[in-house]
């Protein structure tokens, strides 16, 4: 099918690990592919384990993932590189879309973006010794949305899969709106395969990004998705509804994500602390998610919570 949209499912560090994406593949479908958050090098220059753990394959039954790195060097990106060929991956992404001062200041994720140089000497120096495919992941810009206006008619040079873009600088975070227009401006610049990225939270704001950029068709979904794990099956159904067994499906996730933390901590303070996280983001898809948000905040304990899961989605 020519048109057919393409969904990713966008790495949210912390959010979207193996467990998540694990729930999330048994309960959703219509997900095209999971990118893994990024593995990145600790100061002793080791690879920080949470991330390293998190794309072995025996915890991830899935053929789909995409991991990621994030490095401002060719050694550190090649020490990644073959730890993930050395798992079996057959491509990687490539971070330069991390926006936090700490990181960006090192020139790592959109840190680079204003240092074409140094970007492009990477490439030199990592593509050639690459024995995987490399997509990457970017902002359009650190400082502001121009950057990219340099760095994609470069970017044709090099044999990338693809261009992710979240259409925000680094320097914005996550606030102010994305720049569509400067998005719009791109798509003719690149040669390779373009995935918008970027505040896609439900089928109508899906239709009016299709709209704007009917050209694209490969689309990248992070916190919409967390929050309503339907928002996938119901843009490919073109449906604003959610199904008759949205609780239920929804029931089964939780208990899934849920299971599969209890397996591998015993620290049951921390796990509910990360379920509260989530439902910070699930909150939002709810009539009344802030109450139920508030609620599980409130929750002394597993039991607890779990009783307030059944009361919620009864
Ligand atoms: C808490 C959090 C963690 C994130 N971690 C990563 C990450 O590990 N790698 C990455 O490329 N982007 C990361 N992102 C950015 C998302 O992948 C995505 O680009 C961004 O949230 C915009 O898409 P959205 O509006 O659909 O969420 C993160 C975003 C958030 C909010």
């Amino acid at each position: 099918m020519a048109d057919r949209n393409y969904l990713y499912l966008a790495p949210l560090q912390s959010f979207t690990d193996h467990h998540f994406r694990f729930a999330f593949q048994s309960v959703y479908g219509d997900v095209d592919r999971f990118y893994a958050p990024y593995l990145k090098m600790a100061h002793d220059g080791t690879m920080k384990e949470g991330p390293k753990i998190d794309v072995l394959p025996t915890n991830n039954p899935i053929e789909t993932i995409v991991p990621q790195v994030m490095a401002c060097s060719a050694e550190e990106f090649m020490v990644m590189a073959d730890y993930l060929k050395s798992l079996g991956y057959d491509e990687i992404n490539w971070n330069l879309g991390c926006p936090y001062p700490m990181v960006a200041k090192r020139d790592l994720g959109s840190g680079i973006l204003n240092k074409p140089d140094k970007l492009f000497s990477i490439l030199d120096n990592v593509l050639p010794k690459l024995d995987m495919k490399l997509g990457i992941k970017m902002r359009m810009g650190y400082e502001d949305t121009s950057d990219i206006l340099t760095i994609l008619p470069k970017l044709n040079d090099y044999p990338l899969s693809e261009l992710i873009v979240h259409a925000r600088c680094g320097k914005q975070l996550y606030n102010g709106p994305c720049d569509y227009d400067r998005f719009k401006d791109v798509i003719p610049l690149t040669k390779h395969k373009l995935v918008f990225n970027g505040d896609i939270t439900t089928v109508e704001g899906f239709r009016t990004v299709k709209e704007l950029f009917p050209e694209i068709n490969h689309f990248m979904i992070g916190r919409g998705a967390i929050a309503n794990p339907l928002l996938f099956e119901m843009i490919q159904e073109d449906s604003d509804e959610f199904p008759e067994e949205r609780n239920e499906l929804f029931k089964e996730f939780l208990t899934i994500l849920l299971e599969r933390h209890l397996l591998s901590s015993n620290n049951q303070g921390n796990i509910l602390i990360k379920m509260t996280h989530y439902w910070e983001y699930f909150a939002a898809s709810f009539e009344n998610g802030q109450d139920m948000y508030r609620k599980v905040k409130r929750c002394k304990g597993i039991e607890d919570y779990l009783f307030c899961v059944d009361t919620f989605l009864m």
